[in-house]
């Protein structure tokens, strides 16, 4: 089982992802959440990465294919896993075939979650994440129990924390409209071009990700079922 979450930010790839990895049992690996953990440890790809990310582009590919290299070597990663945010380039997804295929695996399954780019920035803009754990809420469709508005009725900072263990919420340096913008032309230009590369297997499943958070849910878990 190595399947991809597709999608463009804020399709909810992060959303669905740990749904699943409860379901199957296995690992969900977020290229953008191992970023953010190494931005935020200030490693040496954390320190090359941060701007990049800030301003909505895209980390190069030798940084996030060594990322991925490590990681699906671990462990937990031998009965199969998740792939969130990760290949997003066609040379990603070509050297993603090539390490698989050195240990007899492949690709078996990629979920497309569609949403056209207009209701992305109000996910985008509203979503607030747990950062230890990389949940994430919205303001509006996910909000956490904690939260409590001001008069305006924006949400008041000091009250948005995470349910399961009270820790405080924050919004992603590169949640902004502008930033969006440049990872939607990234998106567009760069990412989807490789649904084309993995649609002769007949692994790629479509979802109608534009409907409420349940309804997606219900699309993903026929996707699932319907092999690959
Ligand atoms: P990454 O972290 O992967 O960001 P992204 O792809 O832009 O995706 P998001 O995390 O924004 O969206 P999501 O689909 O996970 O949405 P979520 O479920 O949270 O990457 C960040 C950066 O790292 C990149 O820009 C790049 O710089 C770098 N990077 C990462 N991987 C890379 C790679 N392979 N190569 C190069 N660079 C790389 O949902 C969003 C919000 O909407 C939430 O608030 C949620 O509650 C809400 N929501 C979800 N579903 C629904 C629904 N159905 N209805 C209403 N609200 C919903
Ligand atoms: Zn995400």
């Amino acid at each position: 089982n190595i399947m991809i979450l597709f999608g463009p930010p804020g399709a909810g790839k992060g959303t669905h992802g740990p749904k699943i990895e409860d379901m199957l049992a296995i690992p969900q690996l977020s290229t953008g959440d191992m970023l953010r953990a190494a931005v935020a440890a200030k490693t040496e790809v954390g320190l090359k990465a941060a701007a990049v990310m800030k301003a909505g582009g895209l980390v190069s590919d030798d940084i996030v294919i060594g990322i991925i290299r490590d990681r699906i070597r671990e462990a937990d990663c031998k009965f199969g896993f998740i792939l969130d945010g990760f290949p997003r380039t066609l040379v990603q997804a070509k050297e993603l075939d090539k390490m698989l295929s050195e240990e007899g695996a492949c690709v078996t399954k990629v979920v497309e979650l569609q949403v056209p780019d207009e209701v992305l920035e109000e996910r985008i803009c509203g979503r607030w994440i747990h950062k230890k754990s990389g949940r994430s809420y919205h303001v509006k469709y996910a909000p956490p129990k904690s939260m409590k508005k001001d008069g305006e009725g924006n949400p008041i900072p000091e009250s948005m924390t995470d349910d399961e263990t009270g820790e405080a919420l924050m919004q992603r340096p590169d949640d902004t409209a502008s930033a969006l913008v440049k990872r939607l032309a990234g998106y567009h230009g760069e990412t989807v071009p490789i649904l084309k590369h993995y649609a002769p297997g007949g692994i790629v499943s479509e979802v109608n990700a534009n409907q409420g958070m349940d309804g997606v849910w219900g699309e993903v878990l026929s996707a699932l079922k319907r092999g690959g």
